[in-house]
């Protein structure tokens, strides 16, 4: 078999063979196959698409390409949940909690920020002395004690996905449905898990901004997922407006942990809740999906995925009082407040560019290898469809540095809509496929 003539084939709108597939990302993975042909066949992909047998094959080599982590010896059930990322986009530190006090294992391999969104490491290490770096054994020993446990993405897991994707951030590719697909697929099933639930974000600070982008992609997902032996379920959620109130790592921890007391903002807590309950449902816990919701209410109401994040902050060696006591977050020098220029009610919240704000303050990187500040960022005062009488308080900015601060102020009020009709509501859970 040569690389040029499944490059050939694929440019040519042929179907590939598994065993073609395999051959290419093994021989990439391992370095026999030069960047180059790797970028012609990305490309080539992008252009001719896959078929989902191809997609298949592809994710199956990109995912046996690592390690695959055994947890075959803890008795419960194993689920994940995939967010495809936005803005205040922090369900994981609510829903794993509750998920695990529910009786889920959940075994968390989470990334890190990019541009206008969030990532859940950079969020956990605003904890003092949090550690997201564990070793596979360290992160199976507190599976196994807490049923919960976060970690980055380890040179281990999906190495051919490593590096393809840094390649196709530099090579145009990263849009292609069958290429994202079996790069999230492929990550997540080397969890060891028995299945997983996905949240697929659609709208302005999304990866897929329309519906039906988000939707092919949960689709394509789902099928590959249960292609590959797992159950899983995908939700396309709304990211019209940023998810809660707060944006920024340590603000949005803070938020979790108000979420977990019952207090926080009800779109955070909603979307949490069923999210928690697929889980549940998934992983055979209970029959009916009203049950899992009962199940996960109860976890909240009772304080108990409170005390589960605590447990796991404590374990990865973060700071446990931060649940106590918010103070111990770390907080920005500075804060300005945005008003309301004129009364009415709030008509649209540019998600995206209150991502970027975010991202100019520090709370987010502009580079994979760029410092993210766990202090800063934006707390909404107001969120869609929402009354607002002029000077009332709109946006707190938290910020370190005078020097964005002005270009922070000026994108974020020209992010926001008033004006006097509500918008239609857009549900929050847009679509459930399973
Ligand atoms: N996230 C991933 O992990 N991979 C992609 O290709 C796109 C988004």
């Amino acid at each position: 078999m040569r690389a040029v003539d499944i490059i050939q084939r694929k440019r040519d709108g042929l179907e590939l063979a598994p065993a073609e597939i395999e051959f290419f990302i093994a021989g990439y993975t391992q370095g026999e196959i030069p960047d180059y042909q790797a970028s012609a066949l990305a490309m080539a992909v992008f252009f001719r698409g896959m078929t989902p047998d191809e997609t298949l094959a592809l994710t199956n080599a990109m995912l046996t390409s690592g390690a695959v982590l055994d947890l075959s010896d803890l008795p419960a059930p194993k689920v994940d949940k995939h967010s495809t990322g936005g803005v205040g986009d922090k369900t994981s530190m609510i829903v794993g909690p509750l998920a695990a006090v529910c009786g889920v294992v959940v075994p968390m391999i989470s990334g890190r920020g990019l541009g206008h969104t969030g990532g859940t490491l950079d969020k956990l290490e605003s904890i003092p002395g949090f550690h997201v770096q564990l070793s596979l054994v360290d992160f199976k020993r507190f599976l196994e004690r807490a049923g919960l446990a976060f970690i980055g993405q380890t040179p281990q897991i999906a190495p051919a996905d490593r590096k393809l994707y840094a390649l196709r951030d530099v090579t145009a590719t990263v849009e292609s449905l069958p290429l994202i697909t079996a790069s999230i697929m492929s990550k997540k099933l080397a969890e060891g898990i028995d299945g997983l639930v996905l949240d697929v974000k659609a709208g302005d600070g999304a990866f897929m901004r329309r519906a039906e982008d988000a939707h092919a992609l949960a689709s394509a997902m789902l099928t590959i997922g249960k292609g590959l032996g797992k159950k899983v379920v995908a939700l396309v959620t709304d990211m019209e407006q940023p998810l809660g109130r707060s944006v920024g790592n340590a603000l949005e921890i803070a938020e979790c942990i108000e979420t977990l007391k019952g207090r926080g903002p009800k779109d955070l807590e909603s979307l949490s809740v069923e999210l928690a309950a697929r889980m549940v449902w998934v992983a055979g816990i209970t029959e009916k999906i009203e049950g899992a919701r009962a199940r996960v209410r109860e976890a909240l109401a009772s304080g108990k995925g409170l005390r589960k994040l605590q447990e796991v902050i404590d374990l990865q060696g973060g700071d446990p009082r931060v649940c106590d006591d918010l103070q111990r977050l770390p907080r920005s020098r500075a804060t300005t407040t945005i008003t309301a220029p004129s009364d009415g009610r709030i008509v649209r919240i540019g998600c995206r560019s209150i991502g970027h704000a975010a991202m100019l303050l520090g709370a987010g990187r502009e580079t994979v290898a760029g410092y993210v500040n766990p202090a800063v960022g934006l707390t909404l005062h107001k969120k869609v469809g929402e009354l607002v009488i002029a000077h009332e308080p709109l946006v707190t900015v938290h910020s370190d540095d005078e020097r964005r601060l002005s270009q922070v102020i000026e994108l974020v009020s020209q992010s926001i809509t008033i004006g006097q009709e509500a918008p239609p509501l857009v549900p929050l859970v847009r679509e459930v496929l399973s």
